[in-house]
């Protein structure tokens, strides 16, 4: 029978299926949570996809026609329970059809900061102009503000200026500026409005995107949230999307991103966009391009150079953010490479710059960030991770929500798992989380070797010969939600060594630049959504960071998004973070004479370089998976 590929975004799960099933059948085989109240009677409507490529045969059904409005048919919407597969397809699944809303990591440390905003609200009560001083309603309302608060030679931009004439007559001579940086007059408003005023700050991720609304007149967190960046559907890392052939449509894509999370924020509070008057960005460097509108291009060849390093100041209305129209929109700098503002952002949430001690930092991501440093001395790299973790490219792995395992054990002696789903609901497939801990387990009940290989030996119907090699069946189909048993195959264990070993090159190489071993680290702090669910322990054994011991390692939340926070509420934190992006060394991995036999020997579980990791050797003989044959081929 002849098999098509179906692709889902913005999981980026893929699935090969025979043709002539149905869309929403092949989606149950996957474990997305996709709503189907009717069980594909087509009678809830519930079940809306959007084709993004791809043919479909049937032509709009009745049902389709009752359910879908005018705008989603342009959209190419679809039931999914109405259509059947006849090609390879590109299918997106909105939001709004997902069962359950997925964990995103939005919380960070808190790092309190003085709250010193650029914007500034100020009411002003003027005198009526009379003919004994017929001065105009400019310089009136620069005396007051000089007088009353000791600002002068502000700029009013022409908006400004038009508006300035009605607005101080309409409530009697009594209204707000609003003042930017003490310097520039953004808007005017009738009446006292200084208890309205506030900010909105941003952690652009390579697949999600966090956003955080902020009062600015004492820095509290009135919102947060997140939502999948909507880029994934021109490719999961950064090197698609900078070889995406059009870049006005991926700056478009993450803006409408931005605007919907913003929006959804706001009416959770009941708050009007007119009053966020600045907005703070943080991203690796390519999503800072692609943000700015910059060209992101030049970051995909040597010497990976940035358009731009330090941080920006630039008005609404060249970006087309839903905040206040003549708003400001603050992106911290970068560094160089794809180390970008959001490590500026974790340097400056995680306060490495001020320790005395050795701090480690990890902010793991589709691209991984790694700094190593203290106040004397930083250093950073940026690694290519890769998806895995967030559970793309591997079989069953999907994004933390409704129904994702989030905790595996293997019992050593059945070999008989255990694990957690989200929801404490039928399983549908594998989070991030979970994706650690299947090397850990299988590597401490012997199922995979040191280098991954499953051991198709051992006694357990659990092991058996798969599509791609062997496999270990973690939920039988009676089980699971899509009744198809969840396998961890052959195939899903080398991406996971992948991602790791990019991750552990990083952190090796830094270590090396900075001439330190393991035991002088004393802080290790983990970043990122992915970061805050893992069993640290799991992920040390298959060395995604160094062997240090557990109390030296701390969750710090999205502490990208915690910096882009700070430089919202704080002057001081911006002129730090300009200070911090020209101190830090940036480190290119892949220029490093040792690069290539580092990354080999981070294919190992936990890593191969036993002559210089003494405590490894110890480590595998404690699991008992160590023999001194096959470590003398290293
Ligand atoms: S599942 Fe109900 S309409 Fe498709």
């Amino acid at each position: 029978m002849t098999q098509f590929e179906i692709r889902f975004q913005p999981d980026g799960r893929r699935i090969n299926v025979e043709q002539g099933i149905s869309v929403l059948e092949a989606i149950n085989l996957t474990g997305i949570d996709l709503v189907s109240l009717c069980g594909g009677k087509g009678t809830c409507g519930k079940c809306k996809i959007i084709i993004e490529k791809g043919e479909i045969k049937e032509s709009l059904t009745e049902k389709e026609k009752e359910f879908l409005t005018k705008d989603q048919i342009d959209e190419n919407y679809r039931l999914a329970c109405q259509i059947k597969v006849f090609n390879d397809l590109i299918i997106r699944i909105p939001e709004a059809s997902r069962t359950g809303k997925q964990r995103l990591q939005i919380e960070g440390i808190k790092a309190p900061v003085k709250v010193e905003p650029l914007i500034k609200k100020f009411f002003i009560q003027l005198n009526k102009p009379s003919l004994d001083e017929p001065k105009s309603d400019v310089d009136r309302l620069n005396d007051y503000i000089l007088k009353k608060f000791g600002i002068s030679k502000l700029k009013f931009n022409i908006d400004a200026l038009k508006s300035l004439g009605m607005v101080i007559r309409e409530d009697n001579y009594k209204f707000t500026v609003c003042i930017w940086n003490n310097s520039e007059i953004i808007t005017i408003e009738p009446g006292d409005t200084t208890e309205k005023i506030f900010g909105y700050a941003v952690d652009i991720g390579t697949t999600k995107l966090a956003g955080y609304l902020i009062d600015l007149t004492n820095g509290e967190v009135l919102a947060a949230g997140g939502l999948m960046n909507p880029q994934i559907r021109f490719g999961e890392d950064v090197i698609s999307r900078i070889a995406y052939k059009d870049p006005q449509q991926m700056h478009s894509v993450v803006i409408e991103g931005l605007n919907e999370l913003l929006i959804d924020l706001t009416n959770r509070v009941s708050i009007d966009l007119e009053n966020i008057y600045e907005m703070t960005a943080v991203g690796n460097t390519c999503m800072h391009h692609i943000f700015l509108n910059l060209n992101a291009k030049q970051l995909g060849y040597s010497p990976y150079v940035p358009v731009v390093r330090n941080g920006l100041s630039i008005k609404n209305d060249k970006i087309g953010m839903k905040l206040n129209r003549f708003g400001k929109i603050y992106t911290l700098p970068v560094v160089a490479g794809f180390v970008g503002a959001d490590t500026i952002g974790v340097i400056l949430a995680s306060e490495i710059y001020k320790h005395d001690e050795l701090c480690m930092a990890l902010d793991i991501g589709t691209n991984t960030e790694v700094v190593l440093g203290n106040k004397d001395r930083i250093l950073a790299c940026a690694c290519a991770s890769g998806p895995a973790f967030e559970g793309a490219h591997i079989k069953f792995g999907m994004r933390a929500a409704n129904g994702a395992i989030e905790k595996i054990k293997i019992d050593p002696e059945t070999l008989e798992p255990t694990y957690l789903t989200i929801d404490n609901v039928k399983p549908r497939g594998i989070c991030g989380s979970a994706i650690v801990d299947i090397p850990a387990e299988m590597l401490k009940t012997k199922i995979i070797n040191l280098r991954g290989k499953i051991n198709k030996n051992l006694e357990s119907d659990r092991i058996r010969q798969g599509d791609n090699g062997y496999e270990y069946v973690l939920v039988w189909g009676r089980n699971s939600f899509s009744k198809r048993d969840i396998t961890i195959s052959q195939k899903d264990i080398g991406e996971i060594i992948l991602a790791k070993a990019a991750m552990h090159t990083g952190t090796e190489i830094l270590m090396q630049k900075f001439g330190v071993k393991d035991d002088n680290i004393d802080n290790l702090f983990i970043a990122g959504a992915f970061g805050t669910h893992i069993d640290i322990e799991n992920a040390r054994m298959i060395g995604i960071y160094p062997e240090i011991s557990l109390d030296k390692i701390k969750r710090v939340g999205n502490a990208a998004g915690t910096g882009s926070r700070m430089c919202l509420v704080s002057k001081t934190m911006r002129k730090l973070a300009e200070e911090m992006s020209k101190k830090i060394e940036y480190i290119e991995l892949a220029v490093q004479p040792n690069f290539q036999s580092i990354f080999l020997n981070s294919h190992y579980l936990p890593y191969a370089d036993l002559a210089r990791y003494p405590i490894t050797t110890k480590f595998l003989k404690k699991i008992g998976n160590y023999s001194e044959k096959k470590i003398r081929i290293f």
